[in-house]
């Protein structure tokens, strides 16, 4: 109830504002980081649009929404550079509005240095309270010289049916659960995310079922940790049964999900998959590093071998599995003789792609405490030498499908060569053949012809 009352200021104050600017005002979120933050910005703009904002890309925007991401230093270093270019145009135009969300905004810290450094910045939201945007929005049109800061530090609620503006017609992330409670000793995330929640398996079926009803022909599920879906809820459910009744659902032809914790992919996880077809031939199952000393300083919880009896048990179940992951370069305490059990791991299980990190000290980890951090050089080196092996295996790997026949959803038309669409195999690999944009959200069967490194060039086949 509240929720709409704020709505209904925010929706005054914008029309007062477009009438004294004399035209409609628009908005943008920039989104940085995961498919998490990629969703909430869709629910972003949906808030936004239904204040009565334009919604637009680019940062000319009257309002701008900077969605952002902490996982890696870099990540914020990026976001107060972005800033400062924000700023030079809200001196030309003083009634720009600049907005901050996201997950940086739950690290310490950061909000002290907005509020010192940045007093241009009109509104400061978390992630644990999205829905306040519109109170926000409320509170700067009628005050626009103040700074607005609203950050919970954790939650228990999930706050349902967010009006949403999807990015794509026919695909959609769905949110299954929020927050993580693993605690990798390098990761920022459990405390930026706050504890573990699922959302219900009604309210997750429901809003495929709508997704389905809207056209949409392919899912991802979303969580930071999907496997131990379920767990706290007052009627356990796994993840396995939730993937087992989307796969129900009429009219969605493919699931993905995102991410994977390698301790908690069950069995029952793998059967259902190897006997579910819509469910996408892909596993993002993060690697983070090959040497099982390493792996525990990292407090991941598993070992090379059992690492390794994972994928080749998924391997014999599901054959033609596509497997991606993220590995870690120069935790502390990593030595050449560990760096190479992460080279020999990449070298057996082959991955279609791999994500290289080179490790960031997160202030507030463990792992930030420890004392032998690697050096830079040193650093620097392995990941080049990673990137090599990941590169040469992934696209021997890619390759393996050439000359076959494969179902593509296509999503647009090419950006380089108008005559043709690119799409993704439901392994994620990307696809690129003659044809118009009617194809567009159609799964389509194409000969792949040549695979280019990471992508094929192919041509449509004829449907049976
Ligand atoms: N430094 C480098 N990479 C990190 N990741 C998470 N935390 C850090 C860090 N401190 C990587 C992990 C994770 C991915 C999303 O980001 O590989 O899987
Ligand atoms: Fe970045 Fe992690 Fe937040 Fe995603 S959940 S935006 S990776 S910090």
């Amino acid at each position: 109830m509240e929720r709409q009352i704020w709505l209904h200021r925010a929706q005054r104050g914008l029309q007062k504002a477009s009438e004294r600017k004399g035209r409609p005002l628009t908005a943008a979120c920039i989104t940085f980081g995961c498919q998490m933050n990629a969703r909430d910005s869709e629910k972003l703009r949906g808030m936004l649009a239904e204040i009565g904002f334009t919604i637009t890309d680019t940062e000319e925007a009257d309002l701008v929404l900077y969605n952002t991401c902490t996982v890696r230093e870099n990540a914020n270093t990026k976001i107060y550079g972005r800033l400062g270019y924000l700023h030079s145009m809200k001196k030309k135009d003083p009634d720009k509005i600049i907005a901050l969300c996201g997950c940086m905004m739950q690290e310490p810290g950061v909000i002290e240095a907005i509020r010192r450094n940045y007093p241009y910045v009109n509104m400061v939201f978390g992630t644990h309270n999205l829905y306040r945007l519109p109170e926000l929005v409320a509170c700067v049109l009628e005050s626009p010289q103040e700074q607005f800061i609203a950050i919970l530090k954790d939650t228990d609620e999930i706050v349902e049916d967010l009006p949403k503006i999807r990015k794509y017609h026919f695909k959609s992330g769905v949110n299954i659960m929020f927050g993580c409670n693993n605690f990798c000793s390098y990761c920022i995330v459990p405390y930026v995310r706050g504890r573990e929640k699922s959302r219900s398996p009604e309210d997750i079926l429901n809003e495929i079922r709508t997704l389905a009803q809207d056209g949409v022909k392919e899912i991802m599920l979303l969580g930071q940790n999907v496997n131990s879906y379920g767990k706290t809820l007052q009627e356990p459910v796994t993840f396995a049964e939730l993937l087992d009744r989307a796969a129900e659902v009429d009219g969605i032809d493919r699931i993905r999900f995102m991410t994977s914790h390698p301790k908690d992919l069950s069995k029952e996880l793998i059967r259902v998959m190897a006997r579910n077809p819509k469910i996408c031939r892909h596993l993002h199952l993060p690697l983070q590093s090959g040497s099982t000393r390493i792996l525990e300083k990292m407090n991941r919880r598993y070992t090379k071998e059992r690492y390794l009896e994972l994928v080749s048990e998924i391997r014999s179940a599901i054959p033609d599995i596509s497997l991606t992951t993220d590995i870690i370069v120069g935790f502390p305490g990593e030595t050449e003789e560990d760096f190479r059990e992460t080279l020999d791991v990449v070298s057996r299980v082959r991955y279609d792609s791999a994500f290289t990190f080179l490790y960031s000290r997160r202030t507030g980890t463990p792992a930030a405490s420890m004392s032998d951090q690697i050096d830079e050089n040193t650093m620097h080196d392995r990941f080049d030498r990673l990137l090599t092996l990941v590169q040469t295996i992934g696209r021997e790997q890619t390759a393996r499908f050439t000359g076959q026949v494969m179902p593509v959803l296509v999503e647009s038309v090419n950006t380089q060569q108008k005559d043709l669409v690119t799409g993704r195999l439901g392994n994620n690999t990307v696809v690129h053949f003659p044809g118009s944009k009617s194809l567009i959200g159609e799964i389509v069967p194409v000969r792949l012809d040549e695979c280019r490194g990471f992508y094929y060039l192919g041509t449509q086949a004829r449907s049976e």
